[in-house]
């Protein structure tokens, strides 16, 4: 083994890996197909935290934020931030129903290029027909980009529709990946472009925000592109008639930006075990005069001051995710019934 690399050893999965010392522990998981508990990577939401039986470890960015003193005092670590100084033995949290799916890395080609808003576009993916990845309602896949940085993407896509694999990305200014799939990207950087029969690398299907089986109500909050896991949930629950009684919630900005508002509609006509309401955050007045206004999460907890009988799926801004995690307790959620995916922006990526 070389010198700057250590073993970490994973209980209660019983995996033994080698990690390099400047590779961040849940990668290296991730990458050996274990499937560790997280949702940003970024050290916000707290999901990778673990227990640190033995070893050093360090934090190259500083103390993460998603960690408390005290916790630190307890042993805990945050796996997605966290450097191997030595070999190492974590405790990592089990997620009951989650199950294990098997990550791959795959070539994928652009099939299909949409502007679903102004700065939305949905992306379909085809892969090897040999190669189908299979994965659960709400996951998400990493766009590996040429240089070895990695973008993350929710599948909107259902399981048992996946000969294309559907993406919603959203621009980012400046952004390494998405700025890449808009017409302009290629005026600042013509060779960089993407388009359709692009050929992509992908790595998936990852993470631990996944439907649940289950006939109780449940409650979706998505915040802008955060629609595009609990699309693939909720065609994943109409299209294979489960039967539950479902209401979403999904915020944004302008009615411009709740790019499939239409095709919602037309399954709450369809479905009559599904609500739905639009929230607007910035509404203009002829948008107010339609939509409900104000924070989408302000709006689920007027509507539902009790949540103690309800399951919460929750995508999109770190922010939305705080203050549901934040306010949920008091509002009767207890932690372990708010499943949520904080769509924060790639470690690499520079500003915070
Ligand atoms: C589990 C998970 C699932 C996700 N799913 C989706 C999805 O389905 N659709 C989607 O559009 N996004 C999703 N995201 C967010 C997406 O991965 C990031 O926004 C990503 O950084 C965009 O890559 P980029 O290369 O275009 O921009 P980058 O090169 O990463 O960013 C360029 C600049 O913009 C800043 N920046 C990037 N993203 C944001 C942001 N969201 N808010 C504010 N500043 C930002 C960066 O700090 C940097 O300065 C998800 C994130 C996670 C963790
Ligand atoms: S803090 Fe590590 S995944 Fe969010």
């Amino acid at each position: 083994m070389s010198q700057d690399e250590h073993t970490v050893r994973i209980e209660p999965q019983r995996r033994i890996l080698r990690v390099a010392a400047t590779q961040p522990v849940l990668e290296a998981a991730l990458a050996a197909g274990l499937n560790l508990p997280h949702s940003c990577k970024s050290g916000h939401c707290g999901s990778c935290r673990a227990r640190l039986r033995s070893g050093q470890i360090s934090y190259p960015n500083g103390v993460p934020l998603g960690i408390t003193a005290e916790e630190q005092a307890a042993g805990h670590i945050l796996l997605c931030q966290a450097r191997a100084q030595s070999d190492l033995e974590v405790e990592a949290r089990f997620i009951a129903g989650v199950g294990e799916v098997e990550i791959k890395t795959l070539p994928a080609r652009i099939a299909g290029l949409a502007p679903l808003a102004p700065d939305v576009m949905q992306v379909l993916l085809r892969l090897p027909t040999v190669e189908p990845l299979r994965f659960r309602a709400g996951q998400y896949l990493d766009v590996l980009l040429p240089d070895g940085r990695r973008r993350s993407f929710s599948i909107a896509s259902p399981p048992h529709d996946n000969e294309l694999i559907e993406l919603h990305v959203r621009r980012v200014a400046g952004g390494g990946f998405s700025e890449r799939l808009f017409g302009p990207a290629a005026a600042a950087a013509p060779a960089d472009g993407l388009s359709l029969g692009s050929l992509l690398r992908i790595e998936g299907p990852v993470g631990q925000f996944v439907y649940r089986d289950g006939t109780g109500a449940a409650l979706m909050v998505a915040g802008g592109t955060g629609f595009a896991p609990l699309k693939s949930m909720l065609r994943h629950v109409l299209e294979n008639g489960v039967p539950r009684d479902i209401h979403l919630y999904w915020g944004a900005r302008h009615t411009q930006d709740l790019y499939e508002e239409a095709r919602v509609l037309e399954w709450v006509r369809q479905h009559p075990r599904l609500r739905f309401t639009a929230v607007l955050s910035e509404a203009t007045v002829a948008e107010a005069a339609h939509h409900r206004v104000g924070f989408v999460h302000d709006a689920l907890l007027a509507d539902y001051p009790d949540l103690s009988a309800f399951e919460v799926y929750a995508a999109g801004p770190p922010a939305m995710i705080e203050a549901l995690r934040a306010t949920g307790p008091r509002h009767g959620l207890p932690a372990g019934r708010l499943y949520f995916d904080s769509f924060d922006y790639a470690p690499d990526s520079g500003r915070r």
